[in-house]
């Protein structure tokens, strides 16, 4: 008895330490509030720029001397862009001992895929399927980024998109909103751990809210017009799984509109769904100038009535527009505005800055001894390499041209991008530096000397930057001669072309997804030359690759693979690693296919195959169906299906198991996935929706028993008022290597 009396004791002083400490939070917060003057508490909702880098629009000449004098008023709360301990320490020691309340700045910083060591573009590694590698990636990211003083950072970035041409969909985990939701979930978890106050972990940000990955025809910061019916199902389910699994700390609004109203001023997202229904009690951030771009919207007559809607729908803090702090005070005091407004802003901005420490210790972010030992660790570049590896993509391996045996004599490796060490960055990297990517050519020199490498033709002319499009060259030819030579004089052709890292990103929408011409063209004649080609793609979306999947014996998709790129990619080439990732996007045979995406619905005429009859779902010029589709990729080595099984379980739940076999020589690792489809129900429902997976390691000849329990949770959906249902009836259960290929089994739940 006195046993479990002690259990109960201790867990009760749990609980009291607990809510009191959070309660001491809140009542810090409160103190603190009650000392505030208006203009203090708008000062903490707004949020400026550093002069180091910037993400977006350079600000305005001769601003640097009002910032300073707006620091030392306490008019800001939070900055962005500020690089290294030195310059954090610098701005903190203003903010904590020249402002009258002496509050600490929050920093935040675009941490995508790695501050210093950069793992691949968010989009490559989601191809991992493996969340455990997800979640240490983003761990190894906080833990760099608040050795340099960051303590907050505007990722994951969570924006369904379906549709190639969007720059941004290499920021993201794809097509699929489950598979986005716990990929994201991954890492919010490795940024914030468990506790946001140690000081090798920073606040995440579940970005952009919402829908931003829906602008219309791909184009960036387009118009979006979702119904509620697709915004429930596919685009607000990696956010209510931040916020309610993950307890983000904070989210980002998006430039676009929704449905004819501006994300940043959306009462609807902001306080009726994300802090009403779903009860988030961290801070909304805007994007960059998106609380004045509400005029541009014309959504507001002028920036004073932006400043109004944007704070009174929920966006607690203004990045950059200076709005907030122009306006908002006088906006208060002229009762235009509610004063609880502001209170409720400024307490959520402090909860964090509580929760992170920043109150106790302003500089506890700010030790340049971690910040030299821990940025570019070795630790981090070997990790940054393992996921890199597992982010590649087999598409095609014909004659077993892969992997390339060691003893192989005169290879030719072809490609500006071969010798980039700058484009496996990706557009993101600002934290990092350039040219810090390991290049193909380099990857490739620690397995075989047997090499000669070529340029052929250039990717691009000039320089190219964060803020600037990439000027392709679309005329010189010169190289390509040299390099057919070479192709026609080797054995086996490695040919290396894509988009360089700033192609895709942020800005960088295109209504041409192939392989830029002249780089296409140089592949066509290589071909011609000598047939024996391995085709290496560096990326940041899916690329229209019909000529090259038709012609081309050996294609990976190598994405822009960060630090590690060029030593991932040769351990796949020459078979020291089994390549495993699996596409998180349908790869479209044609621009004029997008969007396409696997997860779609039926309609009432379907596809029909085989057939020049034309009165069904379908293009006259171009098949249905994408050329690599959700879940694909191939292995040096091959699996089997077998023995799959659906059986009811009480509470409507279906147990499915199945077994996979390595029917190959090599041992390797599958994505083995679960998808479902509710045949019949009150709202028309996708064909396929991923509902489990479970990544595998299986040595030749090795299998292994797979289960899986699906519940109402699984099978039922949310239907246009936001409300979830299940509803019973018949369900199609398939298992597979991909979106395409499954075994399917109907069960009927009565
Ligand atoms: C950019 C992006 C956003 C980023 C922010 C700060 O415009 O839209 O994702 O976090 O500005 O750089």
């Amino acid at each position: 008895m006195t046993k479990q009396l002690g259990i109960l004791l201790m867990l009760l002083l749990f609980f009291v330490g607990a809510f009191s400490q959070q309660k001491t939070i809140d009542q810090r917060v409160d103190s603190l509030l009650a000392l505030m003057t208006i203009e203090e508490k708008v000062g903490q909702m707004n949020q400026y720029t550093s002069f180091w880098t910037v993400t977006g629009p350079a600000p305005a000449e001769g601003r640097q001397k009002k910032q300073y004098e707006q620091l030392r008023q306490g008019l800001i709360g939070s900055m962005l862009n500020v690089i290294g301990t030195e310059n954090v320490r610098k701005v903190q020691e203003i903010a904590v001992n020249e402002t009258r309340l002496g509050i600490p700045l929050i920093f935040g910083f675009d941490i995508i895929h790695g501050y210093k060591t950069l793992a691949p573009i968010p989009l490559a590694e989601s191809c991992s399927w493996d969340l455990d590698l997800i979640e240490q990636s983003a761990r190894m990211a906080a833990t760099e980024a608040s050795a340099a003083g960051i303590n907050w950072t505007f990722a994951p970035m969570m924006d369904i998109s379906r549709d190639a041409r969007w720059g941004r969909v290499m920021e993201g985990a794809g097509e699929d909103p489950y598979y986005t939701a716990i990929v994201s979930l991954a890492r919010i978890k490795g940024f914030q751990t468990q506790s946001l106050a140690a000081n090798n972990t920073i606040a995440a940000c579940a970005k952009h809210f919402a829908a931003y990955g829906f602008a219309e025809a791909g184009k960036e910061y387009n118009t979006v017009n979702i119904d509620p019916y697709t915004l429930h199902n596919v685009v607000f389910p990696p956010f209510e799984m931040a916020v309610k699994e993950g307890n983000v700390r904070t989210v980002m609004n998006s430039f676009n509109s929704l449905n004819g109203v501006p994300a940043t001023g959306s009462h609807y997202l902001q306080r009726e769904i994300l802090k009403g229904k779903w009860n988030f009690d961290g801070f909304i951030v805007s994007d960059w100038g998106s609380v004045k771009q509400m005029v541009a919207h014309g959504y507001a007559e002028d920036d004073k009535q932006a400043v109004k809607i944007a704070a009174t729908t929920g966006s607690d803090m203004d990045m950059e527009s200076e709005g907030y702090v122009t306006y908002l005070a006088d906006l208060v005091r002229k009762g235009e505005v509610s004063e609880s407004v502001i209170n409720d802003a400024a307490r959520r901005i402090l909860t964090v800055k509580f929760e992170l420490g920043l109150m106790d210790d302003p500089f506890k972010y700010c030790d340049p001894t971690r910040e030299e030992k821990l940025l570019y660790h070795k630790e981090h570049k070997k990790l940054a390499h393992e996921i890199a590896k597992k982010s590649i993509v087999l598409l095609k391996n014909e004659r077993n041209l892969l992997p390339i045996s060691s003893k192989q004599k005169k290879i030719a490796v072809i490609g500006d991008l071969a010798a980039d060490d700058n484009s496996p960055l990706g557009s993101w990297r600002i934290g990092s530096d350039d040219h810090s990517a390991v290049p193909v050519l380099e990857g490739i020199k620690a397995y075989t000397k047997n090499y000669t490498y070529e340029r052929g033709v250039a990717l691009k002319n000039g320089k190219t930057d964060f803020l600037h499009h990439v000027k392709l060259n679309n005329t010189d030819t010169t190289g390509i001669g040299k390099a057919l030579r070479l192709a026609k004089s080797s054995e086996l052709v490695i040919v290396v072309v894509g988009e360089h890292g700033f192609m895709s990103g942020e800005g960088r929408a295109r209504t041409d997804i192939g392989i830029p011409h002249l780089q296409l063209d140089m592949l066509k004649q290589i071909y011609e030359a000598n047939s024996n080609v391995v085709l290496v793609l560096m990326n940041g979306r899916p690329l229209d690759l019909s000529w090259a999947e038709e012609h081309i014996p050996a294609i990976l998709e190598c994405w822009h693979l960060g630090t590690a790129s060029g030593n991932a990619i040769a351990d796949v080439l020459f078979g020291d690693y089994n390549p495993s990732g699996k596409l998180t996007m349908s790869f479209p045979r044609s621009v004029g296919q997008l969007p396409i995406y696997y997860n779609h619905y039926n309609t009432g005429k379907p596809f029909i195959p085989n057939t020049d009859i034309v009165f069904h779902s379908h293009y006259a010029d171009q098949a249905n169906t994408p050329l690599y589709p959700f879940g694909f990729g191939l292995s040096y080595t091959t699996y089997e299906y077998s023995d799959f099984q659906v059986a009811l379980r009480d509470a409507n739940k279906v147990k499915v198991s199945f077994e996979i076999k390595n029917t190959g020589k090599k041992a390797g690792e599958e994505v083995a996935q679960v998808y479902i489809r509710d045949i019949a129900a009150s709202l028309v429902r996708p064909v396929q929706e991923l509902k489990r997976f479970k990544k595998v390691a299986l040595e030749a000849g090795a299998s292994q028993k797979i289960e899986f329990t699906l519940t109402e949770k699984d099978l039922g959906f949310y239907n246009s008022k936001g409300l979830f249902v299940f509803e019973k009836g018949s369900f199609d259960i398939m298992i597979g290597a991909n979106a395409r290929d499954v075994q399917t089994k109907r069960i009927t739940i009565k």
